[in-house]
């Protein structure tokens, strides 16, 4: 089983690094122009550590990740805004800040010689679904997650389920290359009309931003037909019946697979699965998922 505990070995402390006297350190990746799906992460992980645990989270704008065509360029990016909000959050006790280090690092800094000769791999997950519209995408990101885990050197990483790919391409990095942190995943936050929290929606114009809501509409209903019985089919036909009556909404894929490893499912298939959609409304690319009890 994939191990999801931290993995120390010889005189485990209380962090399980064999190093009673460290602190526990909770670390939250980020590219910035934080929300609160993002401050969520950081709640979870001020939670997890308590009031003498140490919170770090990083912000970079990784190029890695970013394909030649896509929005690296334009990403929105507000340092100083970003931190004014960590330092709005609640102090876990008196003095003690929510948020005990912010690291930015610059390109130049992360990347010292160029981009890095030597990169992570994510094998067949980085190839379907996300993978396949972004080629190059999950091994960008592993790299650069790999990079950071070992910069920040936490003993457990918060990452959220808004990216349900990235979060299993991380934890199967975590458990194949033996990393000694544990993972812990963070459900979506969402706008209280549904749609989920991005960085991305800063480019929605209004009209735009109402059709996105078909995303989070389309997977609802295709939960529930899942749900009452419809099976998978069912479950793709009416969410994709509703994503195609919207003409401001291209997709990409609509997709229903197993949670664990985002391989194709039966089509007789019953039980836990993850329903995941990607599309386009206007030049602006969205993902949402949402989990599904086929019955
Ligand atoms: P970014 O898109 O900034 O997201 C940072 C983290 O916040 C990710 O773990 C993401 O899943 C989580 N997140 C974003 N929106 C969320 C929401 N609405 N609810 C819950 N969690 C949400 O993901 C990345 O950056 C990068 O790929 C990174 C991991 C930092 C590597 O560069």
């Amino acid at each position: 089983a994939a191990p999801s505990g931290t993995q120390g070995t010889g005189p485990a402390g209380p962090d399980g690094h064999g190093d009673a006297d460290r602190a526990t350190r909770a670390v939250v990746m980020t590219m910035g122009a934080l929300h609160d799906g993002h401050l969520q992460l950081v709640r979870a992980a001020r939670e997890r550590v308590g009031p003498t645990g140490q919170v770090v989270v990083t912000v970079f704008v990784n190029p890695l990740q970013f394909g030649p065509d896509e929005d690296l360029d334009r990403y929105p990016r507000d340092l100083d805004a970003d931190v004014a909000l960590l330092a709005g959050l609640p102090e876990p006790a008196p003095g003690r800040p929510a948020v005990d280090l912010v690291f930015a690092p610059s390109v130049e800094e992360m990347y010292p010689g160029g981009d890095p000769i030597v990169r992570v791999t994510s094998g067949r997950i980085g190839t379907v679904l996300e993978g396949a519209f972004r080629p190059g995408h999950f091994d960008g990101v592993l790299t650069v997650v790999l990079k950071l885990l070992h910069l920040t050197r936490p003993d457990v990483a918060f990452y959220g389920e808004k990216d349900a790919q990235q979060l299993l391409a991380i934890r199967r990095m975590v458990a194949d290359l033996n990393v000694d942190v544990e993972v812990v995943g963070v459900p979506i936050v969402r706008d209280d009309d549904g749609l989920a929290l991005s960085s991305r929606n800063a480019y929605l114009s209004a009209q735009e931003r109402a059709d996105a809501l078909t995303l989070s509409r389309a997977l609802r209903a295709g939960a529930e037909a899942a749900a009452a019985g419809q099976g998978g089919a069912g479950a793709i036909e009416v969410a994709s019946g509703m994503l195609n009556e919207h003409p401001g909404v291209v997709v990409d894929y609509l997709a229903l697979v197993d949670p664990t490893t985002v391989d194709d499912l039966e089509p007789e298939y019953v039980g836990p699965a993850l329903l995941l959609v990607a599309a386009r409304v206007g030049s602006t690319r969205l993902i949402d998922n949402l989990a599904v009890d086929v019955a």
